[in-house]
C-alpha cells in the first residue's frame, strides 16, 4: 500500500484506460546517464539492500530499459527471436504485482498479495523495494531474452547509483500459481532492484 500512496500521490493514478487499482507510469526518460562503456565497466552484482522506495521515475525508466518499447513500429529495446516479443515482466512490490504494459505505459496489477516472500530465499532481498520476474513460454529463447532484459536493466541500474541481483534462487512454481500464469509460462528468472544499503 506504501508504493501505492507514493505513485497515487504523485498523481500518476488511475489515467483514463486503466482500472483503478492499475499504475499509471510517467513517460520514461530515455535519454543521459552515465556513459555506456563506464557503466559495463562498473556493473557489479550487490547483496545488500536499503528499504527505501524507488521513485515512479524510477521504476518507470527501469521498466522501460527491460521492455519499453524504443520505436515506431513497436519494436522493444531488447531484441527477440523473429519479434516474436514472447515474453512478459512482472514487477513485485510490498503492495503486489504487476505486469508490465509497455503500450500503454501501465502496471497492470495481478495481485495485491505481498509475494516477496516467495522471492527472499536469500535474507539480503526482503529489504529490496522491487524484484522484477521475466516470464515467458518460448523454451528455445525465452531464457536468452531475459538475459537481455536483465542486462540493460542492471546496466540502467549502474548509471543511476542503484543495485541490483539477477536471482535464480526462487519459488519459480508458488510465483507462478500467484500469477496465474499459463501451464506453458514459466518464471524463468527474478531481478532484485534497490538502493544499496548505506
Ligand atoms: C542466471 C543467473 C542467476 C543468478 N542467480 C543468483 C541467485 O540466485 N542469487 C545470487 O545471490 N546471485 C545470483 N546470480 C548472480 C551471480 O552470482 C553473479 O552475477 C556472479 O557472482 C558474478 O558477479 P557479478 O555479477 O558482480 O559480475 C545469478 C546470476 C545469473 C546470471
Amino acid at each position: 500500500m506504501k508504493k501505492l500512496l507514493l505513485f497515487a500521490a504523485a498523481g500518476l493514478c488511475c489515467a483514463a484506460g486503466a482500472n483503478a487499482q492499475d499504475i499509471n507510469l510517467p513517460e520514461p526518460q530515455t535519454t543521459g546517464g552515465m556513459p555506456l562503456m563506464e557503466a559495463i565497466a562498473a556493473r557489479r552484482t550487490v547483496r545488500a539492500y536499503s528499504e527505501r522506495p524507488l521513485a515512479p521515475q524510477t521504476v518507470a525508466d527501469l521498466l522501460w530499459s527491460a521492455w519499453g518499447i524504443s520505436s515506431a513500429d513497436g519494436k522493444r529495446t531488447v531484441p527477440t527471436a523473429r519479434n516474436q516479443q514472447d515474453i512478459d515482466v512482472y514487477a513485485v512490490m510490498a503492495d503486489g504485482t504487476y505486469l508490465y504494459d509497455a503500450k500503454n505505459n501501465l502496471l497492470k496489477q495481478v495481485t495485491t498479495e505481498d509475494l516477496r516472500p516467495l522471492l527472499a530465499k536469500q535474507d539480503f532481498v526482503s529489504s529490496a523495494p522491487l524484484h522484477l520476474l521475466f516470464v515467458s513460454a518460448n523454451k528455445k529463447y525465452g531464457g536468452m531474452h531475459a538475459g537481455s532484459m536483465y542486462q540493460n536493466v542492471g546496466l540502467a541500474c549502474t548509471s543511476m547509483g542503484l543495485a541490483n541481483v539477477v536471482r535464480g534462487m526462487i519459488d519459480n512454481e508458488q510465483l507462478k500459481q500467484k500469477l496465474n500464469l499459463p501451464e506453458e509460462e514459466e518464471v524463468i528468472i527474478s531481478q532484485t532492484i534497490g538502493y544499496p544499503a548505506e
